[in-house]
């Protein structure tokens, strides 16, 4: 079922271009440069966060040039990391693992914080031979104590990992990236999620959910909410951002 729901998703004609190109005028606009906003509010920790992504991007891409098989990019990886070793989350949410940039990156946050919890739903890639193999493949061994890791796809998975869970202090999207997929998730981590909880949205560019979650939300950018380019595509943010960046 979550199979198809993939396929399917990839043959929906889509949204209007007009309101594409309006919604990417309102990505343009609305992007911060949120780097120099962390170089600015805490530059040793921003620089630790980002030489930990370059060392984890190093040491994964041979490896995964030696087995020859295409996964899904990287997520925001310093960000990730960053923003555990910051805000020393209790627990921590993720959908899309695919490799596991982001998950190693969120699991070495949290075994030098010493603290914390990994929940992660993914859904194997379907066009690769036996797929499950490489789910997570760059996790090392030694922090995978801190993870749970399920595999049946967010609709499946979600509700379970979220079952036993009073808060979420940080939620990472990085999976189905239809609207449907993306509302799905939010309608279960929302109820969640404190007013001092992260949420970090790759991808944004793809829909216009994001204008639209930030809208019927009531969300302010620059305070609540906050879009960030990351590699030629767009990062959706919210949360009280305060606590990290001052915007001023
Ligand atoms: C861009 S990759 C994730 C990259 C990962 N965050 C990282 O930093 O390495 C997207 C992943 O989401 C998975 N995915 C796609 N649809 C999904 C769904 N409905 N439920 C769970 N995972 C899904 C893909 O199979 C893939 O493994």
């Amino acid at each position: 079922m979550a199979i198809a729901r993939k396929a399917m998703s990839r043959v929906w004609p889509g949204f209007p271009q007009q309101r594409m190109d309006s919604y990417r005028n309102w990505l343009d606009e609305s992007c911060v440069d949120f780097d120099q906003l962390l170089e600015r509010s805490d530059p040793d920790g921003w620089r630790q966060a980002r030489a930990y992504a370059e060392q984890l991007k190093a040491s994964a891409a041979g490896r995964l040039e030696a087995m020859s098989v295409t996964l899904g990019g990287a997520a925001h990886v310093a960000l990730l990391h960053y923003l555990v070793l910051r805000l020393r989350p209790e627990t921590v949410v993720e959908t899309g693992v695919a490799a596991g940039f982001s998950s190693q990156a969120i699991l070495q946050a949290m075994s030098i914080n010493g603290y914390g919890h990994l929940y992660s739903s993914d859904l194997p890639y379907m066009r690769l031979n036996d797929p499950d193999q490489y789910v997570g493949l760059l996790v090392e061994s030694a922090v995978r104590d801190r993870w749970t890791l399920l595999k049946d796809g967010d609709r499946a998975n979600l509700p379970k990992l979220l079952s036993g869970l009073e808060r979420v202090d940080l939620f990472s999207y990085d999976s189905d990236k239809t609207v449907q997929g993306r509302n799905f998730a939010m309608s279960l981590i929302e109820p969640l999620m404190h007013p001092g909880a992260i949420c970090v949205i790759d991808d944004i560019n793809d829909n216009p959910f994001f204008l639209d979650y930030v809208s019927s939300s009531h969300r302010v950018l620059g305070k609540t909410a906050a879009v960030l380019r990351h590699e030629g595509k767009y990062i959706g943010l919210l949360g009280e951002l305060d606590r990290i960046v001052d915007f001023a």
